[in-house]
């Protein structure tokens, strides 16, 4: 009690002085990570606790992982923390402030204009657009609310048996306002929601999460993911199992998944076929786990925060189902979560490892690492494959920029072969759209990189 009474003044204090400050930029990053600190000290235990996926188990507390439950969770050292977890959970609940805040600041925006022009904008109803897009913000958050709800609830059966660590769980359900009754999770009073607004990270990431899964799971977008499904799903079925080789051991591998609708497809399309899927921000993985168990469809409105390029108001407010209700959780698909240069597949006598990359490739720092982590299956299997598709649009401070020849060439030094290198570049027979609001005045599309490779360098 004491110590959340402290806690509220420290905010209090916090919410104060960041007011007074926020014209100086370097004072509130040095204040803000000397906070960070403070806060770091009193939870250096559960920065030890590493979360273990797909369970969600929590392991670690006071004691070090033991090989064996590293094993079971296919990623090895940098297995992601409690706080990487929770930190990310906090994002998500901020997203209907943030939301809210930042329409309230073109609502300020729009009063600055008076006279005649703050009249015609209420003729136009610009004030009730304004209104109008909070409300689907706040029906963003209901769905965001249920992605919370959903991994506390994960978070609390994979660990009931851990005493301790429930103790600890039950901190983090507090702070979303929820409580832990005879194994069952319960809302307080929506008053008492812990109204934080702290973390650090962009929000932009959490709407790009909420808006994956309408990319991955909404009919409007099939037109986005079947040609990347059709031509993996083809260069699998023809040129990969071997037909009636039913008794062949095969490894799917699927980094950088996003919120998982490929490595889905592939585990429903190819049923004895093992596919791991491994994705590394936490945010994506939540609605991953979410999509795959929800059960239930959500109508997400994922374009209420783009203001450009809108033809009409209903367009920008419109909302997509993620039709989760038609995704059922495979028991051939293991979804990680984690950096899938830290990936390592359960067993060394696999037939053959595919790897599945779809945008994926160009979002390295150093693509050498994602190229050694790719090689480095092949002491797993007899047969390495390696099909992407994606563009080549270089993110995250990249050390190298590669065009697809040189990208191409490389694979050759490295003992790769190719089976099919394609570029899909004319405009005519169709590019891949990515989110592209296909309703608006700007319609963002991509070239695709095709290839099919085997590693053939021998050890
Ligand atoms: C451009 S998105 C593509 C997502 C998905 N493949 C799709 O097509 O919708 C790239 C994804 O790779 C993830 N990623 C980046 N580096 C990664 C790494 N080292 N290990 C695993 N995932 C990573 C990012 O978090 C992001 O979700
Ligand atoms: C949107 O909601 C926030 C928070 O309730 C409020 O401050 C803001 O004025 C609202 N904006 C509009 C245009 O209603």
């Amino acid at each position: 009690m004491v110590g959340s009474l402290a806690s509220n003044i420290i905010l209090a204090l916090v919410v104060v002085l960041m007011t007074l400050l926020r014209q100086n930029k370097l004072f509130q990053e040095w204040f803000l990570s000397h906070l960070e600190k403070l806060f770091s000290k009193k939870s250096k235990l559960t920065q030890k606790v590493n979360v273990l996926s797909p369970s969600l188990k929590l392991v670690g507390y006071k004691t070090s992982v033991t090989a064996h439950q590293s094993n079971l969770c296919k990623i090895n050292h940098g297995i992601p923390t409690l706080p990487d977890l929770t930190q990310n959970l906090i994002r998500l609940h901020e997203y209907r402030a943030r939301g809210e805040g930042y329409n309230s600041l073109l609502f300020r925006r729009a009063r600055q204009l008076d006279g005649t022009a703050g009249d015609q904008l209420q003729e136009l109803g610009y004030f009730t657009k304004l209104m109008k897009n909070n409300e689907s913000i706040r029906e963003n958050a209901g769905v965001i609310d249920k992605i919370i709800e959903f991994t506390l609830m994960k978070l609390m059966h994979s660990n009931e048996h851990n005493k301790e660590i429930m103790e600890e769980i039950e901190k983090i359900c507090a702070e979303h306002g929820y409580k832990i009754e005879d194994g069952h999770l319960t809302q307080l009073n929506s008053d008492s929601v812990f109204p934080i607004v702290l973390s650090r990270g962009s929000q932009n990431a959490v709407h790009e999460a909420l808006a994956h899964l309408c990319r991955d799971f909404s009919s409007y977008y099939s037109k986005e993911r079947d040609p990347l499904q059709k031509f993996i799903i083809n260069r699998i079925r023809h040129h990969v199992v071997r037909p009636g080789a039913m008794k062949e051991k095969i490894l799917i591998v699927t980094p950088g998944a996003g919120v998982g609708g490929l490595p889905h497809a592939l585990a429903s399309t190819f049923p004895n076929i093992q596919v791991d899927s491994v994705e590394l921000s936490a945010l994506m993985y939540v609605c991953n786990l979410f999509a795959l168990e929800y059960k239930h469809d959500v109508k997400i409105r994922p374009f209420v925060q783009q203001y450009s390029g809108q033809t009409v108001l209903n367009n920008q407010l419109r909302s997509l189902w993620a039709d989760l209700s038609k995704f059922n959780s495979c028991d051939n698909l293991d979804p990680l979560w984690g950096d899938f240069t830290r990936y390592s597949p359960d067993a060394k006598d696999y037939d053959k490892i595919i790897i599945c990359s779809a945008y994926f490739i160009d979002t390295a720092e150093n693509v050498f690492e994602y190229l050694a982590s790719i090689e480095a299956l092949k002491e797993y299997c007899k047969e390495l494959h390696w099909i992407n598709v994606g563009p080549l649009k270089y993110g995250t401070k990249p050390l190298v920029q590669f065009t697809g020849d040189e990208l191409g060439r490389l694979r050759k030094i490295r003992g790769w072969k190719d089976l099919v290198e394609t570029y899909e570049v004319d405009s005519s027979k169709g590019l891949n759209g990515y989110l592209t609001d296909y309703e608006s005045m700007y319609q963002g599309y991509y070239g695709l990189l095709k290839f099919h490779s085997v590693f053939e360098r021998s050890n």
